[in-house]
């Protein structure tokens, strides 16, 4: 496990657009794992601006997003598809077809997240996977549990978590109490995978998770067991990590 120490915010997404690029530059048609929040908003705007410079070839890449909020359509401003399309997949010039995110308005969980599991096979696996930290540990939207969860599933959000995420939306009412995500099996099978923490508020489970006991209670503490991870954190994020 590398843990990078980025002195802010821009520098955390630099480095990890870096990394992001440099994955595309040796493999052109790379499956690139990708997660929203506010926290990947810096490395997406770094991406759009190298490849709108030419320094940047999406045109064979293929995408997969951790996750989506149950029962939002496309057109939702709140969907994580609009999410991906407005901050990063509008502004580069990656083939649409090739850009996937679960569908929030299947309503067959077992469904869809046999089918999410099957796409992400035929395109040969996870090449490298975003991750963010929610503030309760999760990871993509694996809560805190009892057990790791294997595959894409559905699950019900937790308190913490629809606090967290009210801010997107009118009310914390109107957050969805279910989505659809990859599983902690799903994200563990990439080839790489690059965390990204920002904020003093997540500075207590950003040691806890990195460096603590590995437990589902702390979802991605899990990561601790993959052969090749790498977080970057900004300096408040890893103010607790020497
Ligand atoms: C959301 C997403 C996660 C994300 C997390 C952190 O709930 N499902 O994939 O990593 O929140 O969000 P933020 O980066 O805004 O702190």
């Amino acid at each position: 496990m590398k843990i990078i120490k980025a002195k802010d915010y821009q520098e955390m997404s630099r480095k990890a657009a870096q990394i992001l690029a440099a994955q595309v530059i040796m493999k052109p048609d790379s499956v690139l794992g990708l997660a929203t929040g506010s926290t990947p908003l810096g490395t997406y705007d770094c991406l759009a601006e190298w490849c709108g410079k030419g320094d940047l070839d999406f045109s064979r890449v293929s995408t997969v997003n951790l996750d989506e909020y149950r029962g939002l359509d496309h057109a939702n401003d709140q969907s994580y598809y609009y999410f991906m399309n407005k901050n990063l997949f509008s502004r580069i010039n990656i083939d649409p077809a090739h850009t996937h995110v679960p569908d929030g308005m299947e309503p067959d969980p077992e469904k869809e997240s046999k089918r999410y599991e099957e796409l992400i096979s035929s395109l040969g696996g996870i090449d490298i996977q975003l991750l963010g930290l929610g503030h309760d540990g999760h990871i993509g939207f694996n809560e805190p549990n009892s057990f790791f969860d294997k595959n894409t599933h559905c699950v019900d959000l937790t308190e913490m978590t629809i606090e967290a995420n009210k801010r997107f939306f009118a009310s914390a009412d109107e957050v969805p109490r279910q989505a659809y995500t990859m599983g902690i099996g799903t994200i563990m099978r990439a080839r790489k995978l690059l965390m990204i923490v920002s904020g003093k508020d997540k500075a207590e489970i950003a040691a806890e998770a990195f460096l603590g006991e590995v437990r589902p209670e702390v979802p991605a503490s899990i990561i601790q067991f993959h052969p090749d991870v790498t977080i970057i954190g900004d300096a408040e994020a890893l103010s607790k990590i020497n």
